[in-house]
């Protein structure tokens, strides 16, 4: 794991005005500044994401959104595109998170399009996958991450795949206070990297950062993070408050 640069991000989901995103920023920027081992990201709202900006500029905090729509530009009411969120000063996209493909229909080949938009961007894609509660239950954990992995990457080229972030987030663990064990996680993990090697070069597998996701804590990030194949973490709740997330980042 030490020859992968961590990277924890923070999905602040449908939470926080642009004066309270603004106001996070400005705490929080003081709690990290001396982090430099590891990449460190906040994804607010898109309404949020001009004022941020500006107050994360020549800081070591980056910014992301939470979405994008593949084209350039166009007829596309109320969406946004890749070029749109590198002018507003993005350097990663969230893209197929759970509650996009369970509230609003976002299926493989939409996350699919996501990605290969976000990339020529120059937007570092942070990829959602992750199985149902009632699809581990009935033993589908490694078949859905393999049907989710491979149609995500679906005709990506291996120079294209460069900088892809993966984020493992099981369903049944968001916002639930319910964790994986980090024995799920890390064998999810690693299920996901054998993947890519076998669709990539092995060296893209082994240098690309798969972060976990769903009830990530300051109580629980650093064992999660002492496992093999755990590059970082998508944190949602834990992220809104300042104190809470800079304790995770410093984990
Ligand atoms: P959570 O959300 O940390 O609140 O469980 C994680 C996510 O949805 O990315």
């Amino acid at each position: 794991m030490a020859a992968r640069r961590p990277l924890i991000a923070g999905n602040w989901k449908m939470y926080k005005t642009s004066a309270e995103a603004a106001d996070f920023a400005r705490r929080f920027v003081p709690l990290v500044s001396g982090v430099a081992d590891r990449d460190i990201m906040i994804a607010p709202a898109f309404t949020a994401l001009e004022t941020v900006a500006g107050i994360l500029k020549a800081t070591n905090v980056a910014l992301g959104a939470q979405n994008l729509f593949w084209e350039s530009e166009g007829a596309f009411t109320a969406e946004i595109s890749p070029k749109m969120l590198a002018a507003a000063g993005c350097r990663y996209v969230i893209i197929g998170h759970s509650e996009r493909r369970q509230l609003f229909g976002e299926t493989d080949d939409t996350v699919n399009r996501r990605v290969r938009a976000a990339l020529p961007a120059g937007l570092i894609p942070v990829m959602c996958v992750g199985e149902t509660e009632k699809e581990r239950d009935a033993g589908q954990t490694l078949s859905v991450l393999d049907k989710q992995v491979r149609n995500g990457l679906k005709n990506l080229v291996a120079n294209e795949l460069g900088t892809l972030v993966i984020a493992y987030e099981p369903v049944w663990a968001i916002g639930t206070g319910k964790t994986a064990t980090k024995e799920q996680a890390q064998a999810a993990h690693q299920f996901i990297r054998s993947l890519v090697s076998n669709l990539f070069p092995a060296e893209l597998a082994v240098a690309m950062r798969i972060l976990y996701g769903g009830s990530v804590k300051p109580e629980n990030i650093s064992e999660l993070m002492a496992m093999d194949d755990i590059d970082g973490a998508l944190v949602g709740g834990a992220s809104l408050n300042p104190e809470s997330f800079g304790k995770i980042v410093c984990y």
